[in-house]
């Protein structure tokens, strides 16, 4: 009895196990023989109702059936999982290609590379500086008088009494001349932060590059000479321009720079403030006050700095209307440069 149901177990698996072409079937097939109440289970259920004589050459035959069967099933599972991976291995040529999208730089980070490649070309080495700055380093050795208005908590971020997110790149220039003796001729890039209002015109943070040249006989001059120079290549050859007397504490005289409106060509509109200039830049000669603050003979040495702001020139040279796009990181606008 058992021996028969032993072989049609055995030719029924060998009928079953060439249907199965995935992993589905495959569990049917295994479910049918190999779980608790599958065929071959059952089997040995039935080896209790044998004779004492035929049990040990039924149990033989059995184990050998369920040997045979597992071994079977194991290869046939093996077999079928290396066939799904090379089917999933494959390429399909003819599907359209998936789009990648590259990074780029930032517009600001390739404004500040085209301004440094302009000022190195004039002779001008590039260092940084800390965000968070001294107040002395921010106002004090820059010649701010204690009670200056630009020291108010309104305009000025600060961190403790005596630190604070600097404001502006110029105590840069205090710790390049802290550190280096002239001749000295860098620009120096980098973050700034004012407790402004937030508009279309000014943001919270911002960049600025600082310029400064100090050396024996450095003229008004050849600062004005070196700032015309960056304009032409930076915005164009054909442009005009005019210096503004203006005030700042650590330099004297004072400028400002404006170059014509890029927008209305000098015929007065929105932007321009109906003026026909756009002012890019403060500048002006190192007060002595500053080189007696780092120690530097202010009888021998003469020098110049300036200031510019980043995303204003940025704003300028692309005609964007809201300085706030340039921290928002939309895609829609990054992808335009
Ligand atoms: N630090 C000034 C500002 O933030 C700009 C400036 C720099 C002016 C150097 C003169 C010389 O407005």
């Amino acid at each position: 009895m058992l021996e028969e149901k032993i072989s049609e177990i055995n030719s029924g698996f060998n009928q079953d196990i060439v249907t199965i072409k995935d992993q589905k079937q495959l569990e049917e097939l295994r479910i049918k023989y190999f779980s608790r109440n599958g065929l071959v289970s059952q089997l040995f259920n039935e080896l209790k109702n044998a004779s004492k004589e035929e049990k040990p050459v039924l149990g033989k035959s059995l184990n050998t059936l369920r040997n045979d069967l597992t071994a079977r099933f194991d290869s046939l599972k093996v077999k079928l999982e290396i066939s799904k991976e090379k089917e999933e291995d494959k390429i399909d040529l003819s599907l359209p290609g998936t789009r990648r999208i590259i990074g780029s730089r930032h517009l600001i980070t390739q404004t500040l590379d085209e301004i440094k490649t302009i000022f190195k070309g004039l002779g001008f080495s590039v260092v940084g500086g800390p965000e968070l700055e001294s107040d002395y380093n921010n106002f004090g050795a820059l010649n701010f008088p204690p009670n200056h208005p630009a020291r108010d908590m309104q305009d000025t971020f600060f961190i403790t009494e005596d630190f604070l997110l600097r404001t502006h790149t110029s105590p840069v220039q205090i710790r390049v001349m802290e550190k280096y003796k002239p001749p000295i001729r860098v620009i120096m890039p980098g973050l700034c932060y004012r407790n402004e209002a937030i508009s279309s015109r000014s943001y919270c943070v911002f960049h600025q590059v600082e310029g400064l040249y100090v050396d024996t006989d450095v003229t008004f001059a050849e600062l004005k000479g070196t700032l015309v120079s960056f304009a032409q290549q930076f915005y164009g050859e054909g442009l005009k321009y005019r210096f503004r007397p203006s005030f700042f504490p650590f330099t004297e005289p004072s400028a400002e720079m404006d170059i014509t409106c890029f927008l209305c060509h000098g015929k007065g509109c929105r932007v321009c403030k109906h003026s026909g200039w756009l002012e890019i830049l403060g500048c002006g000669m190192v007060d002595p006050n500053v080189f007696d603050n780092v120690n530097i003979d202010h009888e021998k040495y003469t020098g110049y700095a300036f200031g510019m702001g980043i995303e204003r020139t940025a704003l300028l040279k692309y005609g964007i209307d809201d300085i706030r796009i340039f921290f928002e990181n939309d895609f829609r606008f990054l992808r335009q440069f």
